[in-house]
């Protein structure tokens, strides 16, 4: 059965948005795992956009399923993951300016700063996933840095027209047939939602699935209306009270 991550980073997103105490996402992490999430999935970003180190360290103490830390290869953060001990830690590139991850590592380019960064996870035995496009090459440089998984990055699959989807589903089809070649487990991640997802669970060896922005955008929809009932509930208990 293919695992499934949830990224609970939009959580905080909203949580930042008032920098208030809510929606915690070390809740949703818990309700997460009730629904079945086989790992919950946490980007600490330099920027601290969403993710706080509060929330790294409770999530750390709370929940019982596996943790995924994703965060880019700054030594102040692999710093914290360190201390953190998540059980994986997912390498990824990190800009500033971008909404969210834009791209894969360049794993070939980039060997020495994700090399280093790979070492430190290691020595706190941390396992290793690489965040990288569906690219041969990518595939081939990460099984040399001895990671234990890369996560290929589903965006461009997520975006594709009708015309390049196939084409796309195919790059992932070949990554993931190299990356298992080579001993490595199989992720993916990234736009995956509740239309498009099943062609890429279906890709032989696949592993886990890494999935948020669809997740919490559906919490958000199938909870509105119990939320707003229960605040009316409220309000109208209120009024019957002056009368
Ligand atoms: N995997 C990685 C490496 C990511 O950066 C993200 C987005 O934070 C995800 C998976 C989840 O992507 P989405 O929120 O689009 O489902």
């Amino acid at each position: 059965m293919i695992e499934l991550g949830i990224n609970i980073d939009h959580v905080a997103t909203v949580r930042q948005a008032r920098r208030t105490f809510e929606p915690d996402p070390v809740v949703a992490a818990a309700l997460a795992e009730q629904g079945g999430a086989d790992g919950i999935t946490f980007h600490l970003r330099e920027d601290r956009r969403h993710i706080q180190e509060r929330d790294v360290e409770l999530l750390m103490r709370t929940v019982t399923v596996k943790t995924n830390m994703e965060f880019g290869c700054a030594d102040e953060i692999v710093e914290i993951a360190c201390k953190a001990k998540p059980t994986w830690g997912l390498l990824v590139p990190e800009n500033r300016a971008e909404v969210t991850t834009e791209g894969g590592l360049d794993v070939v380019a980039d060997q020495g700063r994700i090399a280093s960064a790979i070492q430190k996870l290691k020595e706190q035995e941390i396992l290793v996933s690489l965040f990288i496009d569906p690219d041969v090459a990518q595939v081939e440089a990460s099984a040399k840095l001895g990671v234990d998984a890369v996560e290929l990055h589903t965006g461009p699959y997520a975006l594709a027209s009708r015309h390049t989807l196939t084409d796309e589903l195919a790059r992932l089809s070949e990554a993931g047939k190299v990356t298992s070649a080579l001993g490595m487990r199989l992720h993916a991640g990234h736009g995956l939602n509740y239309t498009n997802v099943r062609p890429v669970a279906a890709i032989p060896n696949m592993i886990e699935l890494n999935i948020g922005h669809s997740v919490v955008s559906r919490a958000l929809m199938v909870g509105m209306r119990e939320a707003v009932a229960e605040m009316r509930r409220i309000l109208d208990v209120c009024q019957l009270g002056q009368k």
